[in-house]
C-alpha cells in the first residue's frame, strides 16, 4: 500500500507543507514565505510571524493536499516540526498537525527541523554511502554532523555565536542590501572581487569543529567606519559593494569548507553533505566540488529548494520515524531549542 506523509513547517517564517509518496517521491511541495513581512525588521519578528502563519496554515495544507490530490483519510502519517524554533511559530503547526491526526486517526510524528535538515541528503540519494559529514548552515543554526545511520546523528561541532546564515543577514545590512542577507551578498558578489578586501577566518585553533562568525561582521562593521566610530556605515558605490560583498561571502565560504576538510580527515565518512538556506550558495557548492579532499567522498548537494525550509524534509523524517514506530504522543509540545546532538527521535 501507498504511503503518504503530510509534511508541516512552521519554525520560523515559511508556512510549509508537502505530501511524499514511499518516502521518495515529493508529490506537492507548498510554501509561503514571510520575507516581505518581516523585510524591514531585517530579521524575523517572532508575533508577526505566528500571526502570519495562523492566517496561512489551513490554505497551505489545502494546497499540499490538493496539490497531491490526496485526502486526509488517505494520509498515513503527519509529520511536523516540533523543534527547534520560535515556540508561538511552532504551536501553528503543531495545532494543525494535532487537529489532523486527531480527526483522521494519524499517526502524529513530531520532527527535529535541524535533523530534518540533516536527512534531506537521503531523500536526494537514498544510497547515499553512510557515514556522512552534514554541514547544517542556516539562519539559526550552523553545525556539523556525522550521520552515522538513519536517525543516528551526533554533532561533531557547532557555532560559538551567530550561524553562517546570519552572518550574511547583518553582513547585508552593513552594505545596505536587501534581507535575507545570502542572497543579496550572493548576487552583488557576482560582479566583485573577492581578494579586494581580507576579512579574518575564524577557525577557533587547529583542532575545533566548532565555528564562530561574530567577529567577521565586527571586521566589516570596523573597516566601513572605524572602531568607536557610531554613525552609521556610510553609503558605497555599487562596484565597492560588490567586492566588500564578495570578499565577505569568500570568508564565511572559506571558514566552511576548511572546517568540513578538517572534518572530513579526522572523521572515517563516505559521503559530504549539506542542508540550510545557506547550502543554496552557489560559491559553497562550487567549493565543495573543487575542493580536492572533498570532492574525493561522494558529495550529495540537494537541490535548493530541498536546503531552505520546506515541508518536504519534514515529511522525509517523519516517514524514518513512522518506519521505525517512533509516533508522538499528542500533547506533543513546542521546544525552541535544538537537540544537542543524540539521536534524532521526537521526545
Ligand atoms: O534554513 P533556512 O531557510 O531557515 C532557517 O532555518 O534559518 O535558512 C535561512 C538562511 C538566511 O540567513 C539566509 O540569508 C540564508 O539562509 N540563505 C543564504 C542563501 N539563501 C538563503 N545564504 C547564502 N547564500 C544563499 N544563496
Ligand atoms: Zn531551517
Amino acid at each position: 500500500m501507498t504511503q503518504l506523509i503530510l509534511g508541516i513547517e512552521t519554525s520560523c517564517d515559511e508556512t510549509a507543507a508537502a505530501v511524499l509518496e514511499d518516502g521518495r517521491h515529493v508529490r506537492s511541495s507548498v510554501l509561503h514565505s514571510q520575507i516581505m513581512l518581516h523585510e524591514r525588521w531585517r530579521g524575523v519578528v517572532p508575533e508577526v510571524a505566528s500571526r502570519s502563519h495562523t492566517q496561512r496554515i489551513v490554505p497551505i495544507v489545502q494546497a499540499a493536499l490538493d496539490e497531491a490530490k490526496v485526502r486526509p483519510s488517505d494520509l498515513s502519517g503527519v509529520a511536523v516540526t516540533h523543534r527547534p524554533g520560535m515556540v508561538g511559530c511552532l504551536l501553528v503547526g503543531l495545532a494543525a498537525a494535532k487537529a489532523l491526526a486527531l480527526r483522521y486517526d494519524l499517526p502524529l510524528l513530531g520532527v527535529d527541523h535541524v535533523q530534518a535538515h540533516i536527512h534531506t541528503a537521503l531523500l536526494t540519494r537514498q544510497d547515499m554511502p553512510l557515514p556522512a559529514l552534514c554541514l547544517v548552515a542556516s539562519g539559526g543554526h550552523t553545525a556539523l554532523w556525522l550521520l552515522r545511520a538513519p536517525l543516528d546523528a551526533i554533532r561533531l561541532g557547532t557555532t560559538r555565536d551567530d550561524a553562517a546564515g546570519e552572518a550574511f543577514d547583518k553582513g547585508a545590512a552593513l552594505l545596505g542590501l536587501s534581507y535575507p542577507g545570502g542572497p543579496s551578498i550572493e548576487r552583488a558578489a557576482q560582479n566583485g572581487n573577492p581578494k579586494s578586501l581580507v576579512l579574518p577566518r575564524s577557525l577557533l585553533g587547529p583542532d575545533s569543529l566548532d565555528f564562530s562568525f561574530s567577529g567577521l561582521k565586527t571586521a566589516l562593521l570596523y573597516h566601513l567606519r572605524g572602531p568607536g566610530v557610531t554613525e552609521p556605515p556610510p553609503v558605497l558605490p555599487p562596484a565597492r559593494v560588490a567586492d566588500l560583498a564578495a570578499a565577505y561571502q569568500e570568508a564565511i565560504v572559506d571558514v566552511l569548507i576548511q572546517k568540513l576538510s578538517r572534518a572530513a580527515e579526522r572523521v572515517p565518512v563516505q559521503s559530504i553533505c549539506i542542508g540550510g538556506g545557506v547550502a543554496r550558495n552557489v560559491r559553497l557548492r562550487t567549493r565543495l566540488q573543487e575542493s580536492r579532499t572533498l570532492s574525493a567522498l561522494q558529495l550529495v548537494l540537494p537541490e535548493p529548494s530541498l536546503c531552505s525550509d520546506n515541508g518536504a524534509m519534514i515529511a522525509f523524517l517523519g516517514h524514518l520515524q513512522l518506519q521505525r514506530g517512533l509516533t508522538s504522543p499528542l500533547d506533543l509540545e513546542a521546544v525552541a531549542t535544538p537537540d544537542a546532538g543524540g539521536k534524532a527521535a521526537p521526545r
